[in-house]
C-alpha cells in the first residue's frame, strides 16, 4: 500500500506524533521501506554470525538483508573479510549457497575468479587493456567483537556509527561471559510476515508479556513487578544492586537509548534479577549449563545488551541468546536466535539443548504470531496510530529515534521507565 500521493514524504514524517504508533504507510509502503534501507540502516553495525560459524580458512557465510547479499569469508591468513556478493563483470551473485568452504570466490555466470581477499585473479578472453587489478569485489566494512561478526553497509564517505565506542560501553558487562569462547548449540530462524519495525516494537516492550507469554512471565519476576507500588519495587532492585556491587558484579544500568535519539546506532543495556530462587532463564529456574567464561558464582541476574534496533544479546549466567532482526521486505522480516554455552560444555553431560532453548524458543514462537497478527490489523483501512502505554517506553524511544533518522525535526521522547 502506497501512501497518499498528495502528501510528501517529509510531511508524512513530520506529522507523526511521538508517543503513538506510526501511520499505516510506515508499515506497508515499499517506497518507505526503500528509504529506510537507504537512510536508516547504512552506518549501523549489523550482527551477522558468531565466528565459530566460519572457523576454517575458506569458510564463508552469506548475510542477506533487504535485497543486499554480503559474503563474510575467512581468508588464507585467518582474517575475516566481507564483500558485496556482486560480480564485477555483469553483476551476478558470486556465492549462491548460504554457507560453504571455498578456495576462491568464483562467479557461476562467466567464471571470473576472485581470491579470498576479493582480488580478481582470472577473467577469460578479456581485451589487452583490461587490468584485473581494477576490478576487485566491493569491500564491506567488517568488525569482530567477542566472537561476534558485524558488518556495516555505510558508504565510504557516509557516516558510520563508532563501533569502538559501542563495544567499549558494553565491555564491563560482557567480558566475564567470554562470548568468543562459546559454542553454538542451536540456531532457529523465525520468518515473520510483518514489517521489521513491528517486530522491533514488540521486542522492546513487555506490556504484552503477561497476556502473550505465560512461560516467560513465570520465569521473569519483573513482568508482574509493575503491579507492585514503585517504592517496594525500587527497594527490591536496590537490594539486588547492593548485593551485586558487594560481589564486584557490574550492576548494569546503561539505559541511555533515550539520550541517543540522533545517534546513527543508539545502544543501551540493563541488568536485572530473574526471580527469587531462580538461577537462570530455565523452566524450573535450575541451571541448564555450566557457568560461562570467567564467572565464578551465580548472581541470578540477566543482562540485556542492545546493539542498535536490530541486535540484542541476552546473557544468563550459563547461556547466551543472540537475537538478530533482519528487514527483508516492507511486509516481511526474519528473526534468528542463536544460543551459546561455554565451548568446553558437552551435550548430555553438561547441558540439554531443549532445556537451554526452552524459554526463548517458546517466547519467540508466540512473538512471531502476535507480530503477524499486528501486521494484519495494521493493513486494515480502519487502522490508525494508537497511544503507547507507560510501559512501552522502549518502543516509544525506538520510534522517536526512527523518526529522527527519517528526517523529522525536534522529536523528543527520552522516556525512561520500568521494562
Ligand atoms: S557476471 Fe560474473 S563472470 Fe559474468
Ligand atoms: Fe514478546
Amino acid at each position: 500500500m502506497a501512501h497518499d500521493a498528495d502528501v510528501t514524504f517529509e510531511e508524512l514524517v513530520a506529522r507523526q506524533k511521538p508517543g503513538m504508533s506510526l501511520e499505516q504507510p510506515f508499515y506497508t509502503d515499499p517506497a518507505i521501506f526503500e528509504r529506510e534501507m537507504a537512510d536508516v540502516l547504512p552506518g549501523q553495525w549489523l550482527y551477522v554470525e558468531h565466528t565459530t560459524t566460519i572457523p576454517k580458512k575458506g569458510d564463508y557465510v552469506l548475510y542477506d538483508i533487504a535485497g543486499e547479499s554480503i559474503i563474510v569469508v575467512r581468508g588464507r591468513d585467518g582474517e575475516i573479510r566481507a564483500f558485496y556478493n556482486v560480480c564485477r563483470h555483469r553483476g551476478s551473485r558470486v556465492c549462491l549457497a548460504p554457507q560453504g568452504n571455498v578456495r576462491t570466490l568464483t562467479c557461476p555466470y562467466h567464471a571470473w575468479v576472485y581470491d579470498l581477499e576479493g582480488k580478481l585473479i582470472h577473467a577469460a578472453l578479456m581485451a589487452d587493456d583490461f587490468d584485473p587489478g581494477d576490478w576487485p569485489l566491493h569491500d564491506c566494512r567488517v568488525r569482530v567483537w567477542e566472537g561476534m561478526i558485524f558488518i556495516n553497509l555505510g558508504d565510504d564517505d557516509g557516516p558510520v556509527a563508532d563501533f569502538d565506542e559501542i563495544t567499549a560501553a558494553f565491555e564491563r558487562y560482557a567480558k566475564p561471559y567470554r562470548l568468543a569462547d562459546t559454542r553454538i548449540i542451536h540456531q532457529e530462524t523465525y520468518p515473520t510476515d510483518a514489517n521489521w519495525k513491528l517486530a522491533v516494537e514488540n521486542f522492546r516492550e513487555c506490556y504484552h508479556c503477561s497476556p502473550a507469554h505465560p512461560e516467560y512471565t513465570t520465569v521473569n519476576a519483573y513482568v508482574n513487578d509493575g503491579d507492585r507500588d514503585p517504592e517496594t519495587r525500587a527497594k527490591l532492585v536496590e537490594d539486588w544492586v547492593t548485593e551485586w556491587e558487594s560481589k564486584g558484579v557490574a550492576a548494569c544500568d546503561l539505559r541511555n537509548w533515550g539520550d541517543l535519539l540522533d545517534a546513527i546506532q543508539p545502544y543501551g543495556a540493563f541488568r536485572q534479577p530473574i526471580r527469587e530462587g531462580s538461577w537462570t532463564l530455565s523452566q524450573d529456574g535450575q541451571p541448564v549449563a555450566p557457568l560461562m567464561g570467567d564467572l565464578k558464582e551465580w548472581d541470578k541476574g540477566e543482562t540485556l545488551l542492545i546493539v542498535g534496533p536490530l541486535f540484542y544479546i541476552y546473557l544468563a549466567n550459563d547461556h547466551a541468546a543472540l537475537f538478530r532482526f533482519t528487514p527483508v521486505r516492507e511486509d516481511h522480516c526474519e528473526v534468528v536466535v542463536t544460543w551459546l554455552v561455554r565451548d568446553d560444555a558437552e551435550e548430555g553431560r553438561d547441558y540439554d539443548t531443549d532445556k537451554v532453548i526452552w524459554m526463548w524458543d517458546v517466547t519467540t514462537i508466540e512473538d512471531t504470531k502476535i507480530i503477524n497478527d499486528n501486521q494484519l490489523g495494521v493493513n486494515s483501512r480502519r487502522y490508525m496510530p494508537g497511544r503507547y502505554s507507560e510501559r512501552e517506553y522502549g518502543t516509544r524511544n525506538f520510534i522517536a529515534w526512527y523518526l529522527n533518522r527519517m528526517g523529522a525535526q525536534g522529536v523528543v521522547s527520552p522516556v525512561v521507565g520500568q521494562p
